[in-house]
């Protein structure tokens, strides 16, 4: 199998995760925060060293503003949900995925004000379009840090410094960066920053979480039992216990938290720098085969790991699947949950292929992939 849909989820992972979690399976199996057994203060030992870990990946002061969650859309949902009242105004972008277009789909039904400013499939958000859009009601600016289909990077330092300047909250959406291009919460002036495990960050799926800054006050969505405070019926007000009520999924964290130290042993940097090459690659290949259109950032600008293509006469859901039945490439076609961002592409009505490279992967699985399209381009 050669792995081309990273953007997915990651595949495979490094073997100090799939150890993590087996680990912690047979060893450390209690209730952390709950009982006072050495179990489950082992368990409670591996998620505060994913927490610290993570903490060290986004330049975050205080590990404990890191609420776990199941997934980037989840803490999505928790910081929008939680930080909008009703008449506030939010501004967003064109290419944001339904994690972000969903939820605020909902809210504006329930009388929240919604600018979607048009991004660029190539650079992103652009940060003076988001300044004609601020009014004074104006609360929450969201956009994701890199497209899942064109993988287009926003200047989120640039649209941080704005936001912060007017006392807007800032949440970003890196479920395409966070492990492959560096995030300083600090530095970029991000209030809130939704991550999965899962993706860049090599951890296992079911994982993820929310950065909450000091200064963003949030209600609940979920609320109940923490291990803290239990005589109240009042949800607690501390990080993180305020957003992780019941048991949390710690084999899966104490992979992502093997999984955030192989990436910092690694360096963002470095990482983000093979994908990079291999991308450059993979779209200098592709846009040499006769009929490929290759979507995104034009050669030598920055793009997320992702380059998405259309092959003329070749439906990308056949493309998809001839990749996989007689190539042995795994890729996934269609909308990729971003129905807005093929739209920005133009692709909406038929969507496109996307071909995502890893951290693991390789020149010579590159070049395969490349001969593979254009072997197939050829018969149409
Ligand atoms: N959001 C993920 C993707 O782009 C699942 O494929």
């Amino acid at each position: 199998m050669i792995y081309l849909d990273n953007a997915a989820t990651s595949w495979p992972k490094p073997e100090s995760v799939y150890d993590a979690v087996a680990k912690v399976m047979r060893e450390s199996g209690g209730n952390p925060g709950r009982s006072g057994h050495r179990l489950a203060l082992n368990a409670a030992r591996e998620i505060r060293g994913a927490r610290d870990a993570l903490a060290s990946l986004f330049g975050i002061v205080d590990p404990d503003r890191i609420a776990f969650t199941l997934n980037a859309t989840w803490a999505i949902n928790i910081a929008l949900k939680g930080c909008l009242k009703p008449g506030d105004h939010v501004i967003c972008g064109s290419m944001e995925h339904n994690a972000v277009a969903r939820p605020l789909h909902t809210l504006e039904r329930r009388g929240f004000l919604v600018s979607r400013v048009p991004s660029s499939p190539s650079t992103g958000l652009d940060p003076d379009a988001v300044r004609a859009a601020i009014r004074p009601d104006t609360r929450l600016v969201v956009t994701c840090h890199a497209s899942n289909v064109s993988g287009a990077i926003s200047p989120i330092s640039e649209i941080g410094a704005l936001c912060r300047g007017r006392g807007i909250v800032f949440l970003v959406d890196a479920a395409q960066s966070a492990g492959s291009i560096p995030i300083d919460v600090e530095a970029m002036c991000i209030d809130m920053l939704a991550f999965p495990g899962h993706k860049g960050l090599l951890g296992p799926q079911g994982t993820g979480g929310l950065y909450v800054s000091p200064s963003v006050a949030l209600s609940t969505v979920i609320e109940g039992g923490t291990g803290s405070e239990s005589r109240s019926l009042e949800q607690p007000d501390r990080m993180p216990d305020r957003f992780e009520s019941g048991t949390p999924n710690t084999p899966g964290i104490a992979g992502l938290g093997a999984a955030a130290r192989f990436v910092l042993e690694r360096g963002v940097e470095a990482i983000g720098q093979v994908e990079a090459g291999l991308c450059a690659r993979l779209a200098d290949g592709l846009s040499r085969v006769p009929g490929v259109t290759v979507y995104g950032p034009s050669p030598g600008s920055p793009r997320a790991s992702v380059v998405t293509i259309s092959i003329a006469g070749i439906d990308p859901a056949d493309a998809a699947a001839i990749l996989d039945d007689s190539f042995g490439i795994a890729s996934r076609a269609g909308l990729h949950c971003a129905p807005d961002a093929h739209e920005s592409l133009g692709t909406l009505e038929t969507g496109a292929l996307r071909l995502s490279p890893g951290a693991f992967t390789s020149d010579e699985e590159i070049d395969a992939c490349v001969n593979a399209i254009r072997a197939m381009a050829a018969q149409t």
